[in-house]
C-alpha cells in the first residue's frame, strides 16, 4: 500500500489536533480530580467558571470545520484502501468523537459544564444533611440539559438510547431490557436460595477497629503487587472513589475510609487500582491519539471488577493477603483463617448502599437506576417524585425500606455529574470480566496457586495482551470477542455466581 503526502499531510495534521485536545482533556481532568480530593467548599464556583472556559475550548477545537474536512479528505483515501489498519481506526474514533460534538451546541456544553459543577457542590451539601430539596433545583437543570443532549445527538427508538451510546458505544434499551430482565429474574433465584441455606458467614473479621493509617499500608501492598506503578501514578481520598488518568504514566486512583469496616477502603482500593492497571497499560504510541482510550466504560468496569470481585474475594486472596494483614493488624486477625475471610467478604445481604453492595445483590441496584434513568430522560417522571420512586423500587427489588434520602437517592454523585446511562456500564462490566475470567482460568490453568502466592503478573500480563494494549481500537463486543473467541454472553457471570455462592452457602 502507498501512502500519498497529501495523506501523509493530512494524517499528521489531524494528529497534531488531536493531539492538542486529548491534552486539554486532561488538563481539565486535573481540575476535576483536585475539586473531588483537595479542593476547599468555597472554591466550587471559580472551578465552575474554570471548568465550563477549558470544555468550551476543547469543543471548539473538536468542532473546527479543518477536522471536519480532514476526516472526509482522510476517509475517501481509507476507501481505497490507502491507509493502514490502526489509522482507519483512528479514523473512526475520531469521526465518532466529532459527530457527537458537532450536533450540541456551544452555549448547550457550557451550560452542562455549570451546571454539573454546581450540582456536584449542591450534592455533596444535600448528602451530607439529607436533604433533597437542596439538589433537586439543579438536578432539574441538569436533567433539561440531558434530554435536550439527546434530541441533539439523535436517537432511533428512546432518547435514553442517545446518552447509553456515550458511555458503551452501541448500547441500546432494546437490547439491555432483555439481558438486564434475565440477569434480575437469575438474581432474585439465587436470592431466595440464599435465604433457604442455614449458613449465614460472618462479617465480624472485617468489623473491628482499624487504624487508618495501616489499612493505607495494606491497600497501597496490594496495590503494587497487583503491578500498579506508583511512579505513575497516587492513590488519595475522596468522598466517593474514583480513577482518572492524565496519560498513561500519571493515573490517579481514590479510596474512602472507615474505621470500623476493613473492606470499604480496601475493596475499594482493589476495584480503582484494577481501573488504574487499565490506564497504565495504554500503550505510550497510542496516547495523544484519541485511541489511547478505554474501549466503552463497561470495558474499564469489567477491568475493575475482575480484580475486585473475581480475585480479590476469592479463596486463593486470602491465602495470600491474610498472612500480610496478620502482620498489620495481629490483634484483630489473629486467629482468623482464608475461609473465615473468604465468608466475610462474600456476605449477601439486601442492602441499601450500591457501592458496598454484594456481588449479587449489586446488579439489582443497577436494573433499579437504570429503570429510574430511563423514565427521567423520557420526562415519566418529575424530579421531585425521585425518593418516591426510588424507595417503592429499593422495596419492589430488595425488599427494603430506606431510611433517609442520603442512603438512597442521594447515595451517588453520577446524576450531580450529568452522567446519565453510566450505571448500566457496572453491570456490563460485571457480565465481560466473569467472561474475561471463564478464558483467563482455561489458559493459565494454576491461576488460583499462583493467586494463593500473590503472584498476578501472569494476570496483569494477561489483560494487557488482550484488552489494554488496544486502548480504543476495537469497539466493546468487538475485543471481548478477540480476547475470548466469543461474543459477549451472560451466561459466564451467572455461572460463576452460582458455583460461587453455592460453595459458600451450600447448595
Ligand atoms: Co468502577
Amino acid at each position: 500500500m502507498s501512502v500519498s503526502a497529501k495523506t501523509n499531510d493530512q494524517l499528521a495534521e489531524l494528529r497534531r489536533r488531536v493531539a492538542e485536545i486529548v491534552d486539554l482533556g486532561q488538563a481539565a481532568a486535573v481540575l476535576g480530580w483536585d475539586q473531588e480530593t483537595m479542593m476547599p467548599p468555597k472554591g466550587a464556583h471559580f472551578r465552575a467558571t474554570q471548568k465550563a472556559a477549558l470544555h468550551g475550548i476543547i469543543h471548539e477545537r473538536l468542532v473546527d470545520p479543518k477536522v471536519g474536512q480532514l476526516l472526509t479528505s482522510l476517509e475517501n483515501a481509507s476507501a481505497q484502501k490507502e491507509l493502514a489498519e490502526l489509522d482507519r481506526a483512528f479514523l473512526r474514533v475520531i469521526r465518532r468523537d466529532f459527530d457527537r460534538a458537532t450536533k450540541l451546541p456551544d452555549s448547550l456544553v457550557k451550560d452542562l459544564a455549570i451546571a454539573t459543577t454546581e450540582g456536584v457542590e449542591s450534592w455533596h451539601r444535600a448528602r451530607s444533611e439529607s436533604r433533597w430539596d437542596i439538589f433537586a433545583p439543579d438536578l432539574r437543570k441538569i436533567v433539561e440539559l440531558k434530554r435536550q443532549e439527546a434530541r441533539c445527538v439523535g436517537f432511533a427508538e428512546h432518547p435514553y438510547d442517545a446518552l447509553l451510546d456515550e458511555y458503551e458505544p452501541g448500547a441500546t434499551c432494546a437490547q439491555l431490557i432483555p439481558l438486564f430482565d434475565d440477569l434480575r429474574r437469575q438474581t432474585v433465584s439465587l436470592l431466595e436460595r440464599i435465604d433457604r441455606s442455614p449458613r449465614r458467614p460472618s462479617r465480624a473479621p472485617l468489623t473491628q477497629t482499624f487504624d487508618r493509617a495501616k489499612q493505607a499500608t495494606f491497600g497501597e501492598r496490594v496495590l503494587r503487587r497487583m503491578g500498579f506503578d506508583f511512579e505513575a501514578g497516587r492513590e488519595d481520598v475522596s468522598a466517593h472513589p474514583f480513577t482518572t488518568s492524565f496519560g498513561p504514566t500519571d493515573v490517579r486512583i481514590t479510596t474512602r475510609y472507615d474505621e470500623h469496616d476493613l473492606a470499604v477502603a480496601f475493596y475499594a482500593t482493589i476495584h480503582e487500582g484494577g481501573h488504574g492497571l487499565y490506564d497504565q497499560g495504554i500503550p505510550i504510541d497510542l496516547a495523544r491519539t484519541g485511541l489511547g482510550e478505554c474501549a466503552s466504560l463497561g470495558i474499564h468496569e469489567s477491568q475493575s471488577r475482575l480484580w475486585e470481585n473475581l480475585i480479590g474475594r476469592s479463596i486463593a486472596f486470602w491465602r495470600f493477603a491474610l498472612p500480610e494483614l496478620k502482620t498489620l493488624f495481629p490483634a484483630q486477625v489473629a486467629n482468623v483463617t482464608p475461609e473465615d475471610m473468604f465468608g466475610a467478604v462474600n456476605q449477601v445481604e439486601r442492602s441499601l448502599i450500591r457501592v458496598e453492595a454484594d456481588e449479587i445483590t449489586y446488579n439489582l441496584h443497577i436494573i433499579l437506576r437504570f429503570e429510574i434513568e430511563r423514565r427521567i430522560i423520557a420526562g415519566e417522571v418529575d424530579v421531585d417524585d425521585l425518593p418516591s420512586l426510588w424507595n417503592r423500587l429499593t422495596k419492589d427489588y430488595l425488599g427494603i425500606d430506606v431510611p433517609n434520602d442520603a442512603m438512597g437517592v442521594l447515595q451517588d454523585t453520577h446524576w450531580a455529574s450529568g452522567l446519565f446511562g453510566y450505571f448500566p456500564t457496572y453491570s456490563l462490566g460485571n457480565l465481560y470480566a466473569a467472561q474475561l475470567w471463564a478464558t483467563i482460568r482455561r489458559e493459565i490453568p494454576d491461576v488460583d496457586e499462583r493467586i494463593s502466592r500473590g503472584e498476578f503478573a501472569p494476570i496483569l500480563a494477561w489483560l494487557r495482551d488482550r484488552i489494554h494494549r488496544y486502548g480504543r481500537r476495537y469497539r466493546p463486543g468487538e475485543l471481548i470477542e478477540r480476547a475470548t473467541g466469543e461474543a459477549p454472553n451472560p451466561v459466564y457471570l451467572t455461572r460463576y455466581l452460582g458455583e460461587k455462592y453455592g460453595q459458600i452457602y451450600g447448595f
